[in-house]
């Protein structure tokens, strides 16, 4: 009863006459709508409503909201996506009316707070990256890629040259390259060594003066800290590229070491990741970009600026615009609601605490590495960093159990499926990010259901999930042709 309430559309519980709630007559004058609304929006035909109670939409959409699992109500471990727990104390804060209520129309002077907040950020995450300059603009991890390798195309142009290539191993984010594509740049893929690490081979074999930069994401996607990585930095600089520092998994190196450090020239965040700000389908993110010295006047404007000598106006924080800047990627100073969200974890953690996240995430990952390797073998290396790539190849050769049919079985046991097939190095690839806020318990329960999963029949395996709303779904049709219903279907 309760899944049908929920997937049946309001239109299909309408009943003529129906109403959410009666009002009596207004008391006081009331305008006609056409003194209040707009002459375009008069012109449109109404679509026509539900007629339900207020009991009807309420349970309908609660139903809803139960038919899918998120990090609020299940163990979430979906490796590269970061499904970290949003801890509900910064909700409350980023919904304090002195934060909502502002207007990004509104005079710099009446946003000081603010200013300071965002500038404060500016700063942390400069400290965190080795980065000094950053910029808040960019809404998502993969604009972030796209917002710095603007930036170096900038930089590069300013310099009289026109470098044409970006490189990156076999196993980035799909995100590295696109980017890289849309930004203008040929893009050469490179590939892995036998360890999962950037073979240097082959990178050197194609670094060249046409290169402009060479994006690694570090710890990689399998969960590997590439130890080449300085090396690897004097390689490209050498021939005068730039490294991009892909920062998704930045969540295991939190205070350990930085991306300036180790010889990145520009990174982005993900602080809906990394920082607890919530995501997921498709929702708000925030992708700051950190870069050096060099490239600060390329940044995207504004970015916020604190006068130690407050100006005429006595405005402490204030807005400019780099002085060769490649221009806005996002509206105003980007996705504010994380941002903040993402300020009141990093106020809350200080760099004490940054630090133990980042080794509780390592901690619990190669704990549930360990106690699934003999039924889950990973391919590359011994020790991970916050997250680990199995390969269920073995068992699928020897009874048709795919690592998807795991990852839906999953779900009738009440956990979020891992990740799976990414990164493509690796076949039948189950890809497993606990993070740190997660109990022995919990993980322990997690192996447990796995071990309970492989003993079952194939053949009901390849029918999983059992209990949900939905089984499996064509995902490609899906994505590609969705049937969006917002009106009465015809
Ligand atoms: C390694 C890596 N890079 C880039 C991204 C893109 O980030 P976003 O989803 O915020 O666009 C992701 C997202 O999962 C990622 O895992």
């Amino acid at each position: 009863m309760r899944n049908q309430l929920a997937t049946e559309s309001l239109f299909a519980l309408s009943q003529p006459g129906r109403r959410g709630a009666e009002l009596p007559e207004a008391d006081v004058p009331v305008k006609p709508l056409n003194e209040l609304l707009p002459t375009a929006a008069l012109a449109i035909e109404p679509t026509g409503l539900p007629e339900v109670t207020e009991p009807d939409i309420i349970r309908h959409f609660v139903n809803l909201s139960t038919l899918n699992m998120c990090v609020d109500t299940h163990f979430y471990p979906l490796g590269s996506c970061t499904m970290k727990y949003n801890p509900k104390r910064h909700e409350r804060l980023a919904s304090l009316p002195g934060i909502v209520d502002l207007h990004p129309y509104q005079n710099p002077s009446d946003l000081q707070g603010m200013l300071a907040l965002l500038y404060e950020t500016q700063e942390m995450l400069a400290e965190i990256s080795g980065l000094p300059a950053v910029s808040l603009q960019p809404a998502a991890g993969a604009q972030g890629e796209f917002t710095a390798l603007l930036t170096a195309k900038a930089y590069f142009e300013d310099r009289g040259e026109k470098r044409t290539k970006v490189l990156f191993p076999n196993s980035a984010h799909g995100t590295n390259p696109a980017s890289a594509a849309i930004a203008g740049f040929d893009c050469v893929q490179l590939a892995s060594s036998k360890a999962g690490l950037v073979d240097l081979e082959d990178l050197k074999a194609n670094l060249d003066d046409q290169t402009a930069v060479f994006m690694v994401t570090n710890p990689n996607t399998l969960g590997l800290f590439e130890k080449d990585i300085k090396q690897i930095a004097d390689m490209v600089h050498e021939v005068g590229g730039l490294v991009y520092i892909d920062g998704a998994n930045m969540n295991a190196i939190l205070g350990y070491t930085r991306p300036g450090d180790f010889g990145g020239d520009m990174m982005h965040y993900n602080v809906h990741k990394t920082f607890t700000g919530p995501h997921g389908a498709g929702g708000p993110g925030s992708g700051p970009i950190a870069v050096r010295d060099f490239l600060s006047d390329f940044l995207p404007g504004p970015v916020i600026k604190r006068n130690e000598n407050a100006g005429e106006n006595g405005d402490q924080y204030t807005l400019e615009n780099p002085p060769k800047s490649i221009g806005r990627v996002r509206t105003f100073y980007g996705n504010i609601g994380i941002v903040v969200r993402g300020y009141c974890y990093l106020r809350t953690l200080g760099a004490k605490g940054l630090k133990a996240v980042s080794e509780n995430a390592v901690l619990n990952a190669n704990y549930l590495k360990a106690i699934l390797k003999d039924v889950l073998p990973v391919p590359n290396g011994d020790l991970c960093m916050h997250e680990f790539v199995a390969s269920a190849s073995k068992i699928k050769a020897e009874n048709g159990v795919t690592a998807m049919d795991i990852a839906k079985r999953l779900l009738d046991f009440g956990f979020h499926a891992p990740t799976v097939y990414f990164p493509l190095v690796v076949p039948e690839a189950i890809m497993v990010e606990p993070t740190e806020t997660e109990s022995k318990e919990t993980l322990d329960a997690f192996a447990e259901t796995i071990r309970k999963i492989l003993q079952e029949d194939p053949e009901y395996l390849h029918q999983a999930p059992h209990s949900t709303a939905i089984s499996r779904p064509d995902e490609v049709v899906a994505a590609r042709h969705p049937i969006l219903q917002c009106c009465e279907p015809q």
